[in-house]
């Protein structure tokens, strides 16, 4: 790889931890390059879920006997450590969720329905993930509140210079964008969108979904008032996510769903809410799921959040660079210094469909599609992209062999 200093990371070595990659595809070595869409997963998570099942397991918080007692300790513990990872105030503040998805619908429900209404503006980005973009959309709908979106430049970059004009518009009441775009990987100036946030008395929601499991994310650092990831993006299982939101905006919210665990008393005259963060956790939590969250967590920390954002730097330098030898392909986004490491791109008069069919065959995994970011695409002017994405067991060889790939997919339709 055409870098000048030895790597942020190992990443040979850390593919050891990852069972996935014991097998071939197509008689060929997985290169997985689809880690955007979901990351693989380490056997140290793996294992703390399977002894949690071995060892540990009962229904949490409402047994007095021991497995519910290690059961409910090993579900806090995993709290704590989302707490830290993100730096909140409290672990009171951090709610488990299926996904981001769900964590974004939980406030766009449980903060936006009773308070936005005509004259308010829910503003978004151009860049969104349908996941944060979508919810807002129908709140704002639903309220007769006002949506608007912060377009993108030519680099696929937030035009800032139209806050002001957006502002004029009407009262900005919520504002919500991603962290990291997880189409071009733009890094999104989301402390500048908190402050303009704050100077407006709106609220602003992070989605870290594509953020947490590449760089450090501090919910203090940003200023946001919601910010929400999900476990599987980041070595960890899925369904399980988590939203942290400031203590004094959720002990004022309506809860989201209603049922079992999140009350203090149920009555045939109505019912009270429970303390958080189980006012925002109906039914049976996600227990071996957060286990595992807790252990991808130790293990992202273990190799370094700054060594990964910074060997996803120099792999996105890479294969910008690697993709710039052939002429008949178009990367999209920001220079690699400023997108975390995602790759869009397409090939001169190829479907993006047709190019990751002939990828397969190479034991090359990369999504194509419009990655839930339609408005991005219109934006783009094209129906959909191919993805590269990478992880901290990208090994610059795969990029190498996706080069290589593109060359037999370019035979192969000529
Ligand atoms: C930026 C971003 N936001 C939100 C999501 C939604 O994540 P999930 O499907 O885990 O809820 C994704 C998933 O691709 C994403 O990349």
């Amino acid at each position: 790889m055409a870098v000048t200093t030895t790597p942020a990371l190992d990443a040979a070595r850390l593919r050891a931890d990852f069972p996935i990659f014991e097998q071939q595809i197509h008689g060929k070595p997985l290169a997985f390059l689809d880690s955007a869409a979901s990351s693989q997963k380490p056997r140290q998570m793996l294992d703390a879920m399977t002894e949690f099942y071995e060892t540990s397991y009962a229904n949490v918080h409402r047994g007095v006997y021991v497995l519910a007692e290690r059961a409910t300790e090993g579900l806090e513990l995993a709290r704590e450590k989302v707490r830290a990872l993100l730096n909140a105030p409290s672990a009171r503040e951090v709610i488990f969720v299926r996904n981001a998805t769900e964590g974004i619908n939980l406030v766009a429900y449980a903060w936006g329905l009773s308070r936005l209404g005509p004259g308010d503006l829910v503003v978004v980005s151009e860049l969104e993930h349908h996941s944060n973009f979508v919810p807002w959309q129908y709140v704002a709908s639903r309220t007769g509140a006002g949506f608007r979106m912060i377009s993108l430049d030519e680099q696929g970059e937030l035009r800032l210079e139209e806050l002001d004009a957006i502002a004029s518009e009407g009262n900005v009441k919520v504002v919500a964008t991603g962290v990291v775009s997880n189409s071009l990987g733009t890094i999104n100036p989301v402390e500048r969108l908190a402050a303009w946030a704050r100077e407006h008395g709106a609220i602003m929601v992070a989605d870290a979904a594509q953020a947490a499991p590449h760089r450090k994310v501090d919910v203090q650092a940003i200023g946001c008032d919601f910010l929400a990831i999900s476990a599987h993006k980041m070595c960890g299982p899925s369904g399980v996510g988590a939203l942290w939101g400031r203590a004094e905006l959720l002990e004022e919210m309506e809860p989201f769903l209603t049922g079992g665990h999140m009350i203090r008393s149920v009555g045939a005259d109505g019912t009270t809410w429970g303390e958080l963060p189980h006012k925002f956790e109906a039914g049976t939590a996600p227990m071996a799921e957060a286990v595992g969250f807790g252990a991808a967590i130790d293990y992202l920390t273990d190799v370094g959040l700054d060594a990964i954002g910074q060997y996803e730097h120099e792999l996105a330098a890479y294969a910008l660079d690697r993709l710039a030898e052939l002429p008949w392909v178009t990367s999209y986004g920001p220079p690699a210094d400023r997108r975390a490491g995602i790759v869009s791109f397409n090939v001169d008069g190829i479907h993006p469909h047709d190019v990751a069919q002939v990828l397969d065959f190479e034991g090359i995994a990369i999504r194509a599609g419009h990655h839930c970011c339609q408005p991005l695409m219109r934006k783009l002017g094209v129906a959909a992209t191919n993805r590269a994405s990478f992880y901290l067991y990208t090994i610059p060889d795969e990029i190498d062999r996706l080069v290589d790939g593109l060359h037999k997919v370019k035979k192969a339709f000529a």
